[in-house]
């Protein structure tokens, strides 16, 4: 007999009982920070699972809680302090399991006006923190990369609507030597030229690099410009403001990269770092990263929303309905159509704890970077490279060689002790911790920074 997909069963409702107390128990517990396997071997361990009988709910279940879970490592564990981590909150991972049970498609307000109220309500949280004007407002795509692309469309069309469709010999973005590599991606896409702008000696894009080196340019093309909110690799923020002024001087679209770094917008005490912010065009925030949402989730607002239809917008017969009236449609605001209401979770945890909870919670991940810094200040075989402005610590162990930082890094993963990965600061090698989670521990912090005294063997 063909076994039905659909429908509830005796079994299906244990597996339901199973699902969510793995959920629950990933958040309540200690877990295991996970690790590397070769291919062949998980292969190996994990053997065949799509077969044509199908394994069971419960066989299925335990191949990825016993196999293919521990072969992967943990953004959420206490002691992962690489490239971003990971803290969605208790509230935000369930309504996850909420949007992904709800069965609606949230391309539209015809189709999903509960929902889209909602991300939009997230929305306007972010947007006022930037001090975005009331008609402001976006999306949230799935993340920093599409989400700068999408914004450097909208930029693109708003500029040559400017120029009644006159095209230039070559479209120009600009954006700092240390902006981030999906900046270089949308150029690659777009087909587009990139100006490099030489940050100044505090790893800054300034109006002055970048006057400089648009003058270096012929005159046209110029349609947009990207600074940095917190770079990833130093977690330092652009002078927007001055960015912003030649943005105006130019005509330039400033689109400005917030996916780590905005969310501290949220922290009274880091607010006036972000000056100038409230010139911008466009900017993205990646709420997976430290507004504690799961991944995976970007949210992109535009001053004017409209410039981004414009340019987003798609038609067809069938979407007539949906295109016919004024309605608020995400599809309109990015690559994207069909769409999972990826914003809700944070929304829902915005909602369950309020915003002064945020604004705590970044806080305190500011103060514990304060106080890994000076724990770093404190070790005479560390040297901090450059003073922490958000929540990345760059610094280095004297001595290492590049071969030292990996071999201690990749010993660090497979004891267990934590994930940190080396990376480079003026081309030497050297480390980066980063914190968004205010469960993160100094003690945690002191044992990685400790693991460093001596040189692996
Ligand atoms: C500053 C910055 N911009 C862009 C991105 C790209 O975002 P995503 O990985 O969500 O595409 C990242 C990701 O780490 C980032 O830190």
């Amino acid at each position: 007999m063909t076994k039905t997909l659909h429908g509830s069963t005796a079994e299906s409702e244990d597996l339901a009982r199973r699902v969510i107390d793995i959920v629950l128990r990933r958040q309540r517990d200690a877990w295991p920070l996970g690790g590397q396997v070769e291919p062949a071997v998980l292969a190996q361990r994990v053997g065949k699972t799509i077969t044509s009988a199908g394994l069971g709910g419960k066989e299925a279940l335990r191949r990825w809680v016993d196999e293919l879970a521990p072969a992967t490592v943990a953004a959420d564990h206490p002691r992962y302090f690489a490239f971003i981590p990971h803290a969605p909150t208790e509230a935000s991972v369930l309504f996850d399991l909420v949007v992904s049970g709800a069965g609606l498609c949230a391309a539209s307000w015809l189709e999903a006006a509960g929902a889209v109220h909602a991300e939009n309500e997230a929305l306007r949280w972010i947007a006022d923190l930037a001090g975005f004007p009331a008609a402001a407002g976006g999306t949230f795509v799935p993340g920093g990369t599409l989400g700068t692309l999408s914004a450097l469309h909208a930029a693109r069309h708003a500029a040559l609507v400017r120029r009644q469709g006159v095209r230039p010999a070559r479209w120009k973005l600009a954006a700092s030597t240390d902006g981030h590599s999906s900046i270089k991606q949308a150029a690659r896409i777009m087909d587009v030229d990139l100006i490099e702008v030489p940050v100044d000696g505090r790893h800054r894009m300034t109006s002055t690099g970048l006057r400089g080196a648009l003058d270096a340019q012929a005159d046209d093309g110029l349609f947009a410009v990207v600074a940095s909110a917190g770079g990833t690799n130093l977690g330092l923020i652009d002078d927007l403001s001055g960015v912003a002024q030649v943005c105006r001087e130019r005509g330039a679209w400033l689109h400005v990269d917030g996916a780590y770094g905005l969310a501290a917008l949220a922290a009274p005490s880091k607010r006036a770092a972000f000056a100038g912010i409230e010139m911008a065009d466009s900017f993205t925030v990646n709420p997976h990263k430290w507004l504690f949402a799961p991944y995976d989730c970007c949210a992109l607002v535009y001053r004017d929303p409209a410039q981004a239809r414009a340019a987003h917008n798609q038609s067809a017969a069938y979407l007539d309905p949906i295109n016919e009236g004024a309605d608020w449609n995400p599809a309109d605001y990015a690559l994207q159509m069909s769409r999972r209401a990826r914003g809700l979770p944070l929304w829902f945890s915005l909602a369950v704890h309020g915003t002064d909870a945020y604004a705590a919670a970044i806080e305190t991940t500011l103060a514990l970077t304060q106080q890994a810094a000076e724990a770093i200040r404190a070790r005479a075989f560390l040297e901090l490279l450059i003073e922490p402005e958000l929540s990345v610590l760059v610094f280095r162990r004297r001595g290492w060689s590049a071969a030292d930082y990996d071999a201690w890094s990749a010993h660090l993963v497979a004891s267990g002790a934590g994930f940190v990965v080396p990376t480079t600061f003026q081309g030497e090698p050297a480390v980066r911790i980063v914190i968004i989670d205010p469960r993160k521990t100094h003690a945690d912090i002191e044992r990685v920074l400790d693991s460093m005294k001596d040189a692996p063997r």
